[in-house]
Parts: structure tokens; sequence; C-alpha cells
């Protein structure tokens, strides 16, 4: 099979959301929102927190399954607990396997480990403790809908900075500080994880605020 990420909105050198499935020994099934960076068009990197089942079966597995869903119900259920057996498909399954997928995803990718390697991000904001960076070659890519596109961050980011854009001059002092706070921190994720029109579009945004008198002083 030709495997082509640009096939499910995925571009080099971008990261996006997806949900990771994953499967220990004894076949428990777990899934959990995680971000995957496209490094090629068959290649994928994920870095993953020590401590998480997700890292535990990849690295027993060497396999793993990226859902790729803009299902909020979804993301939702992978991050506060397990998403429910009955979502998982459990037609995809057999006892040779250590892949398992969720049902009425728009895509889904499977994944061999090439390599795992330590990493220890200190510019993380929220957590500075260990992580593994795991890059895998796509083997599959299983098409559900023609228009897949795997959510990225930065997109939704811009679009909150433009809507608090619009509302900033009628709202009070203390809401006009939290919108800059916010523009700052839409501003932080998208040169984490945006595309380079997501990058210019903030810059134009940061201009068209500059030209209204509001000063964003922290580049
Ligand atoms: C949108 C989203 C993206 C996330 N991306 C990552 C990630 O790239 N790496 C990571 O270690 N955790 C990430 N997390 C946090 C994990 O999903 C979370 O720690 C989860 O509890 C791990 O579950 P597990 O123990 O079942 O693997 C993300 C969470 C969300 C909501």
């Amino acid at each position: 099979m030709n495997i082509d990420l640009s096939s499910v909105g995925m571009e080099k050198g971008q990261q996006y959301e997806t949900i990771i499935t994953t499967i220990n020994k004894d076949k428990d099934k777990n899934a959990a929102p995680i971000g995957v960076i496209c490094k090629d068009k068959d290649k994928i990197m994920c870095r993953i927190f020590e401590g998480s089942t997700t890292l535990d079966n990849i690295i027993n597995q060497k396999e793993f399954i990226v859902n790729i869903t803009l299902d909020p119900i979804l993301f939702t259920l992978a991050t506060t607990g397990n998403i429910p057996e009955d979502l998982f498909d459990k037609s995809n399954i057999s006892d040779s396997d250590s892949l398992v997928n969720l049902k009425n995803t728009d895509a889904y990718l499977k994944c061999k480990v090439i390599k795992i390697k330590d990493a220890i991000k200190k510019s993380d904001p929220i957590r500075k403790s260990e992580a593994k960076v795991i890059i895998s070659d796509v083997v599959d890519i299983v098409l559900n809908n023609k228009c897949t596109k795997a959510a990225n961050r930065g997109f939704y980011s811009l679009v909150e900075s433009l809507v608090n854009f619009t509302r900033i001059d009628i709202v009070d002092k203390e809401k006009k500080d939290y919108f800059l706070d916010r523009f700052l921190e839409s501003k932080r994720i998208i040169n984490k994880v945006g595309s380079k029109e997501d990058k210019l579009a903030m810059d134009l945004l940061k201009k068209a605020l500059e030209d209204k008198g509001y000063s964003i002083n922290n580049d």
C-alpha cells in the first residue's frame, strides 16, 4: 500500500490531536488522546509521558493505532476515563493481534514502532517529568471518510483569538486583560503546533490589536 498521510490531512512537521488505542498482553484495550507529529508521508512521532498506560502498551507491543476523529465525546471519554468497550471495534481483533481501533472514526493508522528514545522537554509548561519519544512507521491507513482532516489545535486557537478580537473593545478592563492573556497563550500554542498560515494570521492579528492601541508585551 502506498502510504501518504496527506490523505488524512497531515502535513510534514505539524502536530495533530488524535486518540491512540493500544492493548496490553491480557488484551485489555486502552484509549488516550495523544498529539502526533507527522515526520514524513509514512512516519509519525509522538512524545508520551512516563506513567501512562499508552506508553507501557506501546513499549510492550511495539504496535498501536492512531484514530483520527473530530468526535468531541470520544475525545472527552478518552481524557476523563477510558472509552467504553462497545466503542472499540472488536471485529478487528484476533488472538494474535495487538491492535484495536475505535468505531466510527474518520480514519485510523496502523503504526509499527521503529525507535523509542528518552525525552525530557524542559520548556513544557505543564510537566517537566520524563517522557519517551516514539518514532513509528505507518503501515496502513484505513480511510472511512474521504474528507478526513486530523484535528490541529492551531486553527481552533486562532478562531478563539479572532472572536476575542471582535469583543475586546466592548468589555471592561479585567476582561480586556483576560483576552490579551488568552491571545498570548494562543500565540504560544500556534508557535508550537500551528501551520505557517496560522502563524502568519496571528502576526496579522497582533498588528491589528496594536493598531487599536493594545500592547502585546510578551513576544
Ligand atoms: C488533546 C490532548 C492531547 C494530549 N497529548 C498528549 C501527548 O502528546 N503526550 C502525552 O503524554 N499525553 C498527552 N495527553 C494527555 C494524555 O491523554 C493523558 O495523560 C491520559 O491520561 C493518558 O492516558 P493513559 O494512561 O490511558 O495512556 C493529551 C491529552 C489531550 C486531551
